[in-house]
Order: structure tokens, then sequence, then C-alpha cells
């Protein structure tokens, strides 16, 4: 099949499960940063905003890394919304869009696409998307007020800046843009407001460190160890080099696998 590559939000709206509440679909040919651009948004109780740009000029990633983000040949895209259960964690979003991206890109590919923790996903051992939480605290009551779901694909990018060549891959599959978006947004919806923590059991099952000797930096300072698991709040539980269980609780740790 064809596709007609081109975002449309009439065509996004046709995916997205009528049940589910969008106030607006903003959507851009070039942007700063969809992240960025969701921090502006005022959006009402209950509702999703969603902010789509067909390239960012100032992608953001983890660890104050940039997301290469040119024209075309990806989804660049922020989910925006302020129902907050009492007891999230940006871990815990983090990776229930790891798998709600997972599975839509599978459903729509039949490709079988690998999470290495938290929130990067693989494919052929090339990182082919990432994914950045961020929250907006209100400073009078010191509580997250809004999320913004930050979701980078390369779906068919095939020239990448020197630095990236090694490390970033694409889906390289016809793949309808609008159908993608829809799906993740259905899959979000359904496991964030999910009461069992089903999401789990996916994650695990398609991690691709589990079992693997790794390296893990914490204030940039290296530490050797084995992931052998994670756990029910979506930690990485690590064997270190001295026998010791290292559990890692933050995204704010950058992992290598060793070769
Ligand atoms: C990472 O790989 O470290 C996370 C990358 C997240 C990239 C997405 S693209 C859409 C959204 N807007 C941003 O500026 N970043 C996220």
């Amino acid at each position: 099949m064809i596709y007609d590559n081109k975002l449309d939000s009439c065509e996004i709206f046709k995916y997205i499960n009528k049940n589910i509440k969008i106030n607006k679909i903003y959507l851009f040919d070039e942007i700063t940063s969809t992240n960025e651009f969701g921090k502006t948004i005022n959006n009402d109780d209950g509702y999703y905003d969603l902010i789509i740009s067909n390239c960012q000029t100032n992608g953001k990633g983890r660890l104050g890394r940039s997301f290469y983000s040119p024209s075309n040949t990806g989804i660049y895209m922020s989910i925006v919304f302020n129902n907050l259960p009492n007891s999230y964690n940006f871990v815990n979003i983090t990776s229930i869009t790891a798998v709600v991206v997972t599975k839509a890109i599978e459903e729509l590919t039949g490709l079988n696409i690998g999470i290495k923790w938290v929130n990067d996903l693989y494919l052929n051992d090339k990182k082919i998307a990432g994914i950045l939480v961020e929250g907006i605290t209100n400073s009078n009551e010191n509580i997250t007020s809004k999320i913004i779901v930050g979701i980078g694909i390369n779906l068919s990018t095939d020239s990448f800046p020197k630095e990236l060549i090694d490390i970033a891959g694409s889906l390289n599959s016809e793949i309808s843009k609008n159908m993608l978006i829809g799906y993740i947004v259905n899959y979000f919806d359904y496991y964030f407001n999910s009461s069992k923590n089903e999401y789990l059991d996916i994650y695990k099952s398609h991690s691709i460190i589990i079992g693997k000797d790794i390296i893990y930096y914490k204030d940039n300072i290296p530490h050797y160890g084995k992931a052998i698991d994670i756990n029910n709040n979506c930690e990485l539980v690590v064997l270190d080099s001295e026998g010791i269980i290292d559990i890692l609780r933050t995204g704010e740790i950058s992992i290598r696998v060793k070769k």
C-alpha cells in the first residue's frame, strides 16, 4: 500500500478512538521543539493536546542532548495532559510510553522493536526512537500540573550527523505517519489509564538489556554490572561488579551495553 505521508490532523483524528478526549492537534511544518511548545499550552482537565511537527530546529533529548529531527523523515510529537494520577512518576510514564510506541510500531509494521531502559527504542542494534517526558510544576503548591510526553521516531531518515551514524537508524518501513500517531494516542490512553501494570510484562519482554553486561554512568562516573531485572516500579536492577544489587531509579543515568 502506498501511503500519503503528509501530516494531516483530520486523518489523525480518524484513527483516534472516539472516546478519547482531544482538545486540539497543533500541526507545524517547523518548530523549535514540540515539547517546548507543549509547555506553553493551557489545557483543559482530562483532555489531551497533541503537538506534531514535520521537523524540529532544536529537538531535545534526555540528559541535555539534542534530538536530530530533519524534515519529512520522522515523527516528532508531544502529548500534553494534566489528568495525572496521584501516584505517578516520570520513570513509569516514560516506560509506559516506550511500550505504547513499541506496540504501535509493531502492529503497523510487523517489526520486532527492542526497548533499552529507560526510554530508547531499537531496531537491529540502532536507536530508532526516543522519549522525553517533562513536567510543569505549579510553583505555589509544588505539584506537577502538566505532563509533556515527547516522542521522536526516525521513520526513513537515512543520513545522520557524523556523531550519530553508528548509533541511530530508521524503521525504513512504509508506514502512514497519521495512522502511527493515531495508534500511539490510542495505546497511550489505554496503558496510561489501565489500573493493572500490564505494560510492565511487555516492557520486560522487549528489554534488550536484561541479562547483559552494562556500563552505567552516575554523575559521569562509570560503574560496571549486569542488568538482571526491571522491577514493578520500572527501575533497573543491576548486579554490580562487587556483587551488590544496585537499583537504578532515574532516567538520568546513561547506560551502554558492553559488546
Ligand atoms: C532521547 O532520545 O533522549 C529523547 C528524544 C525525544 C525526542 C522528542 S521529538 C518530540 C519531542 N520534542 C522534543 O524536543 N523532544 C521530543
